[in-house]
């Protein structure tokens, strides 16, 4: 059987050099094929005897079997290294950190709108919101504006259809507008109840007018420090005994509460809006950092016109209040060190996600 053995051999060798799976299949073709080498003396058998056929036949099976066993361990052995290679070429690398999704956040002026909402929430101040096209009477002539008023050249803006045709609306150019409509709203809520005549100013009871109201606002005018469309936020408080010197309080305990600096100065610089009077500018001041020492205008403000209050539907005689209209672009960029205003409109995420 040394015959038998050294085919047995040759097959294992001829298994062992195949190095990929196609090239294990022609070897197997060599040996097990229809013209291999088992079949080949398979057909040699048929001149022997009946017991020659018997143990020659059991031989070549036992060595058919060895071949088919080398066969299959290299067939396995081949797809195990084909698996490991594979394996290697896809490795994860599972301590890189994922792919995350990006996550959003609030434009830094929305962030600045939301502190001055919650600061002034908590001093008791609703929030109001009005309509970006206003009529002339909202946005000026209630305002104690009248048409020929040379504050209006100041607020050049951008009319749009509806309204009259010597008074069309228009993009509103500050948010004094909601002082009326607010007011207007309110007293009207509250004289009901205490069944006033209607049409006279009314004289009667009611809580305290005290509103905060936030929004965009439109001017002709562009450079690094002016948008055609900017923020405003306006304040109102009106009683029966409500004074400059509350107004000094609570705008100087926002101003420091949102700048997050007890030490902050403010000053009432006297100028004139034509519907508050006497009239202030309030400029700040901060300790240190690299603004100390400037003063730095964020708001026009002062007490509410009897004019005004007239048209808010009451009396002038009974109540009194103050007014303010800050710009919350120019909080956000002394808050945050912003040079130029227009980066908050470029929509330039590269900026925009510094303050996430
Ligand atoms: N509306 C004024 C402006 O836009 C600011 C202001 C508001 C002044 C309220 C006084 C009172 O310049």
């Amino acid at each position: 059987m040394n015959e038998l053995t050294a085919i047995v051999d040759s097959a294992k060798a001829a298994f062992a050099d195949a190095a990929t799976p196609a090239e294990l299949e022609n070897a197997k073709a060599v040996f097990l094929g229809k013209a291999g080498r088992i079949t080949e003396l398979m057909k040699g058998m048929a001149t022997l005897t009946v017991d020659e056929k018997k143990s020659r036949g059991a031989a070549i099976n036992l060595a058919k079997q060895a071949i088919e066993a080398a066969l299959n361990a290299r067939r396995h052995a081949l797809a195990e290294a084909e698996l490991q290679l594979q394996l290697q070429a896809e490795a994860i690398d599972v301590s890189l950190p994922g792919r995350q999704r990006g996550q959003g956040g609030l434009h830094p002026v929305s962030l600045t709108m939301e502190r001055i909402e919650a600061i002034f929430g908590s001093m008791g101040f609703d929030v109001a919101q009005g309509p970006e096209i206003e009529s002339d009477w909202f946005n000026f002539t209630a305002l104690n504006t009248p048409e020929d008023h040379p504050a209006r050249s100041m607020h050049d803006t951008f009319y749009v259809e509806g309204g009259s045709e010597s008074a069309p609306n228009l993009l509103r150019t500050h948010t004094s507008p909601m002082q009326i409509r607010h007011a207007v709203q309110h007293v009207k809520k509250h004289r009901a109840a205490a069944s006033a005549l209607d049409g006279a100013l009314f004289a009667g009871d009611m809580p305290e007018i005290r509103v905060i109201a936030p929004g965009r606002t439109y001017r002709v005018d562009s450079d690094a420090t002016h948008s055609p469309m900017f923020h405003q936020c306006e304040g109102l408080w009106v009683g029966e005994n409500v004074s400059f010197k509350d107004l000094k309080y609570v705008f100087t305990d926002f101003c420091r509460t949102f700048f997050e600096n007890d030490d902050l100065v403010l000053r009432f610089r006297p100028s004139f809006f034509p519907f508050t009077e006497p009239s202030a500018e309030i400029d700040i001041q901060f300790p240190s950092g690299p603004l100390a020492g400037r003063w730095l205008e964020v708001a026009g403000s002062g007490q509410v016109h009897p004019n005004v209050i007239r048209n808010m539907g009451l009396d002038p005689e009974k109540y009194i209040g103050f007014a303010f209209g800050m710009g919350p672009d120019r909080l956000t960029m002394l808050r945050y060190g912003v040079n130029d205003l227009r980066l908050f409109f470029d929509g330039d995420i590269r900026f925009l996600s510094q303050f996430q």
